[in-house]
């Protein structure tokens, strides 16, 4: 096998909807559309239990040297009380870490089938395809100093540091403007240029990039604004780069826009290598381990099946697979299969393997 997948299923929901992928892994290398080799570890808090840390020295070597890491769910309330640095979640910022991953992709596709469950009119939502490409690395959540200072007369001073230097900027413009061209050719890049250093360099660097691709459509919007235009008229949109901070809040406003949780996927991309051109990266639902349904096989698998086609599309350039992916969970819906999140009134809902087996069938 040439490609290499690294599944980290986690902990709660995460092992149930992992399940539904491997079974799709298994039809395509059988079918001789793949060839992947699969291997699999833990992260969270199963490896916590097993190990003592977030995810092992042992899989994080694994997951370095895997082509792609399909990541399903950490955490549960077992592990509220360990100690800070071996939380379930350190193995995420861990992986995010060593592997690079500065890009964080983070589709908001609205299937018409689901249209009514939108926050928003149907009108406004149906076939409504976004992508938001939220830097992930640096900005105002890592920037220093960060600190809480007392300045005595029981006053204190809660301080953090946005930061970005030129690189920062340059690299997440230019996956943001390649993931464009594969798409609808339109790019908005938001910021506060108005009120910060930090934007009137991230719009300086963004517009320099824009000159390498004439084939998109390069607009700037300031960041209050682009919220205010996701929720008036989303489809206005295609790809939206924009920092750590703004993409947080953007993402989960255009996040809403589709229905539920367990439809969202998402994926990370690291730097390409420099001899083989690949990009470290990690595919991966939105949501948490939802240790409320944890094993009662009710989970919506689509999330994780959607990152999984995520990584067909970025990681090995399977455009047509991903497609078929992709055209079969909107299949599905269509056909009116429900779980219990998306559920419709007088609708009969299907359990995490139905929904699965269905995706599959299709
Ligand atoms: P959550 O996303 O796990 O659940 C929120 C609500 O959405 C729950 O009612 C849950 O049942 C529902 N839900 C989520 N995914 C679903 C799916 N696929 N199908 C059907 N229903 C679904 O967020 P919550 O409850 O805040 O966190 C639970 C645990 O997950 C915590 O330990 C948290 O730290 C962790 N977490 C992990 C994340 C990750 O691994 N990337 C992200 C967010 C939370
Ligand atoms: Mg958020």
């Amino acid at each position: 096998a040439t490609n290499s997948l690294f599944l980290l299923p986690g902990d709660g929901i995460g092992t149930e909807i992992m399940a539904e992928v491997v079974k799709i892994i298994d039809w395509s290398n059988a079918e001789g559309l793949t060839d992947f080799s699969t291997d699999s570890g833990l992260a969270g808090g199963c490896a916590y239990d097993a190990h003592g840390e977030a995810i092992s020295e042992d899989d994080m070597a694994k997951a370095l040297k895997a082509d792609a890491v399909i990541f399903g769910a950490v955490g549960g309330p077992k592990w509220d009380n360990v100690p800070y640095d071996k939380r379930p979640e350190a193995a995420l910022l861990r992986l995010r870490k060593d592997l690079g991953l500065f890009a964080n992709l983070r589709p908001a596709i609205c299937y018409p089938a689901l249209a009514d469950a939108s926050a928003l009119k149907r009108e406004l939502v149906e076939g409504l395809d976004i992508l938001i490409v939220r830097e992930l690395t640096g900005g105002v959540y890592f920037g220093e100093p960060k600190e809480i200072i007392d300045l005595g007369d029981g006053q204190k001073r809660g301080i953090d540091t946005q930061l970005y230097d030129t690189y920062e900027i340059d690299r997440i413009a230019r996956v943001a403007f390649d993931l464009a061209l594969t798409r609808g050719k339109k790019l908005h890049s938001a910021d506060k240029k108005n009120v910060m250093k930090s934007g009137v360099l991230w719009d300086e660097v963004v517009r320099g990039v824009a000159k390498d691709y004439a084939d998109v459509s390069f607009n700037h919007i300031l960041a209050d604004n682009c919220a205010m235009q996701l929720v008036r008229n989303p489809k206005q949109f295609d790809v939206i780069v924009t920092d750590n901070l703004f993409g947080d809040i953007l993402s989960d406003v255009a996040a809403m826009l589709t229905g539920s949780l367990g439809m969202l996927p998402s994926a990370a991309l690291g730097a390409p290598d420099p001899v083989t051109g690949k990009r470290k990266a990690m595919y991966e639902p939105v949501h948490g381990s939802a240790p409320d349904i944890a094993g009662q096989g009710i989970a919506n698998p689509i999330a994780m099946i959607a990152s999984y086609a995520m990584a067909l599309r970025y990681s090995f350039g399977m455009t047509e697979l991903a497609d078929r992916v992709e055209g079969a969970i909107a299949g599905v819906l269509a056909d009116g299969l429900r779980s219990a999140d998306i559920a419709q009134e007088n609708r009969k809902t299907v359990g995490t393997q139905e929904m699965g087996a269905a995706i599959l069938a299709k």
